[in-house]
């Protein structure tokens, strides 16, 4: 008999045979009969009119078929489609490009090659127009309009909290610190780029759309709403996301390419593939975080903190193609008041267009988490070095307190459970932080940098409970359909859609606990919209909180009719049976018994009378409530004073997320995520120059780190388990990197404290560093 491998075991991923023998299924592997490809040429400029277009010399190339423009689109009103955000983007222009890399012609032809070589020979005559890049800039009266068809480049303002209470309460309060906090532009770089298959069937009127994407169901709704008036209606789109490459809210939202392949397989009645190439996937998909944060946090004389206000200024680009919950154009940035007991603070957003592709995405996060987390661990970091007390005594003196939960944010939240004392006490025993302060004191007189830095961090995820998030008006449910089989083996299908994360297990863990079925026996299946039931899909580790969630009340709900049936083939009542494991019992008598696989097959040979055949539960779960993982992270820096290379000594990171399901998978999540910690805090950043061209746009100017570059990461538990969750679960997926930047960052200011820094914003590279020790007289000399 196979052995269950409910939660807490460390199964091997079931999915990984078919990943680590190279027989994936992604985008790249789907072959269709007839299949033609679409390449797609793009901007040049930032912002200019588009004069002319002559696809003349494009056409003579052997293999191209055709071209598809903003003004062929314009025809069937599909040059414009609605954003997640109830914002609008381009399909393809018909007059003026917003950015640099937009599309601007797709180009069809019998093969990629082809497809290229028609995209280089399509000649474009541009007109520039004035370019804006800076959002303060263009936020100012007067700024060139980046969108004809707004008043201005002002997209929206969002605040919480109270207003004047706070304004009060930093007036009176005896140490105020104040900093601007920069979170530059990034972009997730999942393995596998974007791309599709479209396949429209003009006799049955029903279109096929294999698609990377983390929401398929969302996506379909989307197609339906967006083509819906030229036939393309809900019931005949089939979305299938088959194997995903790393997704990271990267593959939320709905790109352009899409809806042209769409477009070229229903005007040529050919299957279209479409798939990007690595620069058009830095230069041109969504991006994360550019928000320009100005904070202050207040303390009293003893060191408490009395209140957070923080001005954020939100560079979006052209549109806003933010895949955040309708409610919350700012995400879910109002956690920004931390792990930390005060009762006052204020936060507000300004949105901007500028002459950038769309930004807003949560790489890797729950909808701005990672900019509120940043910005309230920098800044505690400044108060208690400002008031010369030690980084983790001023946390652990503010912290909220175990007794505390459910806790009643400042801004509206309510944690559901936490134990912060214990994470950073951990954390500060597996590192040795009173011995690591020595040593630094020692090195300090020696002249030599090094640097501890801390961080803190409490997340929200889950969304969401469904009076309060919504994407379109769709409700944030997440559900999940079980079904047993009569040989007492299962399928398992979800609303959500894993990339890499490994659902095929960790769903099957969950419902092999409840069920008694082995893990190994339970069929999980994702991704195609005809079969799963509905869902918002999967980022901001949602899906444990909600498809997971479901997953356990669908199996107590079949254990419940299970109970049924056994109490028929055991002549008992139902109140005196036991469940155990994988049985019920008799009460007072264990050797009556029935197993799962018993009562399966009874389900559909012997139901009990007036019970109807099968074994089987749908459940679309409705969180009550957001889950609040958190954690303690302990960085240790050492700083070459001839070089400014900072070298990460150590990193330790302790983490909370209630009850884990499959601790090998929550740890390979963890150091992935500090990965994706580090990178951003050392590496990676996409800028612009004054004319929008984009520096970043190739692996080359945009660094990511590999093994060589990463450190070494040791990890840590505790289990505060989520009182409103079935299984005591919280979400996981990004807490690491959510919460390792500001470790990162307090730990190179640390070393640089005492020289007068008081910041430095990420991405901290060597030469930023060079510069600061030089500014401050501290660079080794020649
Ligand atoms: O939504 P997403 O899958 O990205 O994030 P998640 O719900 O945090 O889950 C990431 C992976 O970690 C999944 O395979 C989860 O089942 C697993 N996990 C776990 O084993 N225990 C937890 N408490 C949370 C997540």
């Amino acid at each position: 008999m196979a052995e269950i491998n409910g939660l807490g075991k460390s199964m091997k991923r079931k999915e990984d045979a078919r990943f680590i023998q190279g027989k994936g299924n992604y985008i790249e592997d789907i072959v269709l009969p007839g299949m033609i490809w679409l390449d797609i040429v793009r901007s040049p400029y930032a912002h200019a009119r588009i004069v002319n277009i002559d696809t003349s010399k494009a056409a003579k190339i052997p293999g191209v078929l055709g071209f598809i423009t903003g003004k062929d689109l314009e025809k069937y009103n599909l040059h414009w489609m609605p954003t997640l955000m109830s914002d609008r983007q381009m399909v393809l222009p018909t007059d003026t490009v917003k950015y640099q890399a937009q599309e601007v012609v797709g180009v069809l032809a019998t093969d990629r090659y082809a497809a290229a070589d028609g995209v280089a020979a399509v000649e474009i005559d541009y007109e520039p127009l004035p370019v804006v890049v800076d959002p303060f800039k263009a936020l100012q009266p007067g700024a060139p309009k980046v969108r004809e068809d707004k008043d201005s480049n002002h997209i929206w303002h969002w605040e919480a909290g109270d207003r004047e209470a706070t304004d009060r309460a930093i007036r009176q309060a005896a140490t105020v610190v104040k900093q601007r906090i920069y979170i530059p532009r990034i972009h997730v770089a999942s393995i596998e780029t974007c791309g599709c298959v479209a396949n429209w069937d003009p006799i049955n009127k029903h279109l096929t759309m294999y698609l990377t994407t983390q929401a398929p169901h969302a996506i379909r709704t989307v197609i339906a709403l967006v083509a819906g008036h030229v036939g393309l209606s809900e019931e005949n789109i089939r979305v299938i996301s088959p194997d995903i490459g790393g997704g990271f809210g990267g593959k939320v939202p709905v790109y352009p390419g899409y809806i042209i392949a769409i477009a070229a397989s229903v005007l040529l009645g050919r299957p279209v593939k479409w798939i990007e190439d690595r620069s058009e996937n830095l230069q041109a998909d969504s991006f994360a975080r550019d928000y320009h944060m100005d904070c202050e946090l207040a303390a009293d004389g003893g060191g408490r903190i009395t209140a957070l206000r923080i001005k954020t200024v939100a560079d979006h680009g052209y549109t806003d193609a933010a895949a955040n919950p309708s409610k919350y154009p700012a995400g879910l940035f109002s956690i920004c008041t931390g792990s930390y007991d005060y009762r006052t603070a204020f936060t507000e957003v300004d949105a901007a267009y500028t002459n950038k592709p769309p930004g807003g995405i949560a790489y890797r996060c729950s909808f701005r988490v990672t900019e509120a987390v940043h910005a309230i661990e920098r800044m505690v970091d400044i108060l208690a070095h400002e008031r010369g007390e030690d980084p983790a005594d001023f946390r652990l003196k503010n912290f909220i307190k175990k007794e505390q939960f459910p806790y009643k944010s400042p801004l509206g939240w309510e944690f559901d459970s936490g134990d912060y004392h214990a994470a950073l006490q951990k954390a500060m025993d597996m590192i040795g932080y009173r011995e690591l302060r020595k040593e630094q004191a020692e090195k300090r007189a020696r002249g030599e940098l090094m640097g501890i830095g801390i961080s803190s961090f409490t997340e929200v995820v889950g969304a969401g409970p469904s009076h309060q998030f919504d994407i379109l008006g769709i409700k944030m449910f997440d559900s999940a359909e079980v079904r047993i089989h009569p040989t007492g083996k299962a399928i398992a299908r979800f609303g959500t859609k894993s990339q890499g994360q490994g659902h095929e297990t960790t769903y099957a863990q969950i419902l092999a606990q409840e069920l008694g079925i082995p893990a190994e026996h339970i069929k999980v299946e994702e991704g195609d919209t005809d079969t799963a039931p509905y869902g918002l899909g999967t980022y901001a580790s949602r899906s444990t909180p909600t498809a997971g969630a479901a997953a356990a009340v669908a199996a107590r709900r079949i254990r419940e009719k299970a109970r049924k049936i056994a109490a028929h083939l055991l002549e008992s009542a139902e109140e005196d049976l036991v469940w155990e494991v994988d049985r019920f019992y008799v009460k007072g008598s264990p050797s009556r018994f029935k197993t799962i696989q018993d009562i399966a097959l009874a389900a559909y040979t012997n139901p009990p009378p007036g019970v109807e055949a099968g074994l089987e539960a749908t459940f679309y779960y409705d969180p009550p409530n957001m889950t609040f993982p958190f954690g303690s992270y302990i960085c240790v820096v050492d700083i070459d004073r001839g070089t400014g290379q900072v070298h990460v000594r150590r990193f330790v990171a302790v983490d909370d997320c209630g009850t884990r399901i499959n601790p090998m998978i929550v740890e390979g999540q963890i150091h992935g995520g500090l990965t994706m910690g580090f990178a951003p805090a050392f590496m990676e950043q996409i800028q612009y120059d004054e004319n929008g061209n984009i520096y970043g746009g190739n692996f080359m100017d945009y660094l990511l780190p590999t093994a060589v570059e990463t450190p070494r990461w040791e990890t840590g538990e505790t289990v505060t388990p989520s009182p409103h969750h079935p299984i005591g679960a919280k979400g996981v997926g990004e807490s690491a990197t959510v919460g390792a930047p500001a470790a990162f960052v307090n730990a190179v200011v640390d070393a640089l404290w005492h020289l007068g820094v008081r910041h430095i914003d990420i991405p901290i590279t060597p030469d930023k560093v060079w510069q600061v020790l030089k500014a401050h007289g501290a660079a080794a000399e020649e």
